[in-house]
């Protein structure tokens, strides 16, 4: 098969041997799979998968499962399915433990599917898991452009109308506004918290990806009993902030990540996610936001355009395309 390998930070197409589903797994055809920052990460030595899982980049995939591995049984061949992987989406095709598996909603195309399970299981699990977000609540997310930010608009506009994001430019907080947040805030003219203090908002939850100095400005705008979720730290894993602030307000801070989870966990948000957020998508309630599209010969320009920060949504490759 066909996939996409890599050597001194460059991509290039490359080929090697299909495996067959192992024990619980199921084999998925791909066509499409969504771009993340941490490939980028992998792709510059910094992110090696976790044990046991594909050294082929790639955390979610969209295509039709074409074989059945022992002991699975939740899918047949020809079912046209999206994945949470560990590794391997770069490829025509993964293997993939079938409690990673979710079949694709109906008004959803087999291109389109690929945008879905890295964001939407991350945003299920911290705003809704981890934050314990209540409706109406006041929800702040750093980064509202960003593949993650633009999913968290989405889904919690349907449950909340308190909903702020920061973003790094007028086009990228109107985009956001247009998507369904109540305001936007561009962090390279407008300091964040100082808006919130002048507003007069206490905010109930914050989802960050950004870290460093963000941290202690997330503590002082937080609200009573207010929960504060890191999903990475874009800017610096080290911060330095008053204590004070999570004791008098009884704060909870926390943070997660996806990638390193037994199948059995990912399991566990994937059910979750099929009973809440797949009914939005079916009514018309989600939609991903994808800026763009690429084939897989062109992986190379889908990674500049990321590492660019240009994009508003999601970055896809069409495995199939081309
Ligand atoms: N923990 C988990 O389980 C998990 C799961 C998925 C993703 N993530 C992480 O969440 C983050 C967002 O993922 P994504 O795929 O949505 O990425 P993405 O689409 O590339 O978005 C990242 C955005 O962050 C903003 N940003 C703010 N400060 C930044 C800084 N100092 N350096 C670079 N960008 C900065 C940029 O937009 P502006 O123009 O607004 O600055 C950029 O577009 C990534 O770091 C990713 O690794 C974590």
């Amino acid at each position: 098969m066909k996939f996409i390998n890599f050597k001194n930070e460059k991509l290039f197409l490359d080929e090697c041997e299909i495996e067959s589903p192992k024990e619980n797994q199921i084999q998925i055809e791909v066509h499409s799979t969504g771009v993340n920052r941490a490939d980028i990460l992998q792709k510059k030595g910094h992110y090696p998968p976790p044990k046991g899982e594909s050294e082929i980049i790639g955390l979610e995939c969209a295509g039709i499962v074409c074989k059945i591995g022992p002991n699975s049984s939740k899918f047949k061949v020809g079912d046209k399915v999206c994945a949470i992987l560990g590794g391997g989406g770069y490829a025509e095709f993964v293997n993939v433990d079938e409690r990673q598996v979710m079949p694709i909603p109906s008004n959803v195309s087999l291109l389109e599917a690929g945008a879905l399970p890295e964001t939407i299981l991350t945003v299920y699990e911290n705003i809704f898991n981890i934050s314990e977000f209540k409706n109406n609540e006041v929800v702040l997310i750093h980064g509202g452009s960003s593949g993650i930010g633009t999913t968290a608009i989405s889904i919690l506009k349907n449950f909340t109308d308190q909903l702020y994001v920061t973003a790094g430019s007028k086009d990228k907080c109107d985009n956001c506004i247009q998507l369904g947040a109540k305001a936007a805030i561009n962090y390279k003219e407008e300091d964040f918290e100082q808006y919130f203090i002048d507003q007069k908002i206490k905010v109930d939850i914050i989802l960050d990806m950004v870290g460093g100095s963000y941290f202690k400005k997330n503590l002082k705008i937080l609200n009573q009993k207010g929960r504060l979720t890191y999903i990475a730290a874009l800017e610096s894993i080290k911060a330095e902030a008053n204590l004070l602030y999570i004791m008098t307000k009884q704060l909870k801070v926390s943070g997660s990540t996806l990638r390193s989870r037994s199948p059995e966990d990912k399991g566990k948000i994937v059910n979750q996610v099929i009973e809440h957020i797949w009914p939005l998508i079916e009514q018309g309630k989600y939609k991903p936001t994808i800026f763009q599209s690429f084939n897989m010969e062109d992986v190379n320009l889908a990674h500049e355009l990321m590492e660019s920060s240009s994009h508003i949504g999601k970055i896809l490759l069409d495995i199939k395309g081309g």
